[in-house]
């Protein structure tokens, strides 16, 4: 048992409220110190999924196992998890440190043994000197610190973290990204970590597990579901990307619109003469005055509008149809203003198909994803 400490496995496991479904067969193997996170829109079951793992639900089939050891029956506090949570839930009236010491004092730790361990806890975080302040006299980012010190005090092997950074300022998130990250490395725990921030997901796991109606639609390193990802869902949630629809061709796809496109990698899943779906990135999209010598894979647009964002351009070119979104480098980019008549062109490696089947997909989860 103990090479599997840490280990977490779901087991075709289910969960349903009623008649919603919330958690659908989802089967997840995560390794011994692995930092795994789960991403997905709103309401897809990551915290259902996490709260089966915590203890606080249980699941309607399947098998959760943590450490190597079946947890069905078993209570939160005997499970060799802790959770931090959004809001970060600390007791408003207890110092930091009695915030820390709380849930041992609970269990009955004896006096020497909680001040050792809450001073180890509160020195992971960094925390020490704040020690004897309240809740109210500190920053969010100090308090969600202060939060991971006191999941951190049991000295779990898995720690699950519910939209941890949630509710911090863009700036203190990006800093509790990298410590949280660091602290994860150092401590050799295994972290399940939910978010709906795609930049937070690539940013700080191993694998990512995004997911769509209590399912998983790909796991896998942040490279690979942005290289290859799975299903048109995932090529729409993982970065961003610009999709056509219209029929398989034999060479790619040839959109509603008429733009063809040639693709270079093997699309077993999408049969010639059926619904597909395009999809190109931004960043794959070079836009120029000239007319291609080969139009496949390119289209003639107008820029509708520019955009800066330090050293990249944002370029939205519009057509009858559609909108497309282009990002350049500022130091590549040829002088294009609104207005402008432009083609905009990208290559056969860049293309990628999805049979259209999931065009609902994209289309239901479009507005979601980028309301952020
Ligand atoms: N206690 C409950 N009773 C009834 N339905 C629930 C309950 N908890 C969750 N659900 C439903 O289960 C589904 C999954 O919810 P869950 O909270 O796991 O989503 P989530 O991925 O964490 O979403 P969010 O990003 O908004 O936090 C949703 O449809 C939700 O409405
Ligand atoms: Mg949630």
């Amino acid at each position: 048992m103990s090479q599997d400490r840490g280990a977490v496995e779901l087991e075709n496991v289910t969960k349903r409220y009623g008649s919603v479904v919330a958690v659908d067969h989802l089967s997840l193997s995560i390794r011994s110190g692995e930092f795994v996170s789960l991403l997905g829109p709103s309401g897809c079951g990551k915290t259902t999924t996490l709260r089966m793992l915590a203890g606080f639900e249980q699941p309607d089939e399947g098998f959760i196992r943590i450490s190597g050891q079946y947890v069905q029956g078993i209570p939160p506090y005997k499970r060799d998890v802790n959770t931090v949570f959004q809001h970060y839930a600390l007791f408003p009236h207890m110092t930091v440190n009695e915030n820390v010491a709380y849930g041992l004092r609970q269990k009955g730790v004896n006096k020497s043994d909680i001040a050792t361990r809450v001073a180890e806890a509160l020195d992971m975080v960094q925390m020490s000197k704040l020690a004897d302040r309240k809740p109210r006299q500190m920053s969010g980012g100090q308090q969600q610190r202060v939060a991971v010190a006191r999941a951190l005090v049991n000295r779990p092997s898995v720690l699950l973290l519910d939209e941890p950074l949630g509710a911090l300022d863009r700036k203190l998130r990006e800093e509790m990204q990298i410590e949280l990250k660091l602290l994860q490395s150092r401590l050799g725990i295994t972290f399940v970590f939910v978010t709906h921030d795609q930049e937070e997901a690539m940013s700080m796991s191993d694998r990512i597990a995004i997911m769509l109606d209590g399912h998983i639609e790909q796991l896998g390193d942040p490279e690979t579901v942005y290289e290859h990802p799975a299903s048109a869902f995932v090529a729409g949630f993982i970065g961003r990307n610009n999709f056509w629809s219209g029929v398989a061709t034999e060479h790619g796809a040839r959109a509603d619109d008429g733009t063809e496109f040639v693709a270079s990698r093997p699309e077993e899943d999408v049969p010639n003469g059926q619904g597909a779906l395009a999809a190109v990135r931004p960043e794959s999209i070079n836009l120029s005055v000239e007319r291609p010598n080969d139009t496949n894979n390119a289209f003639q647009g107008t820029v509708a509008g520019v955009s800066h964002f330090g050293d990249v351009l944002q370029y939205v070119v519009h057509t009858a149809d559609r909108d497309v979104l282009v990002l350049t480098p500022r130091a590549n980019a040829s002088r294009l203003y609104a207005g402008d008549s432009v083609w905009a062109r990208w290559s056969a490696d860049d293309v990628y198909l999805f049979s259209s089947r999931q065009a609902d997909i994209v289309l239901a989860e479009a507005d979601e994803v980028s309301d952020e």
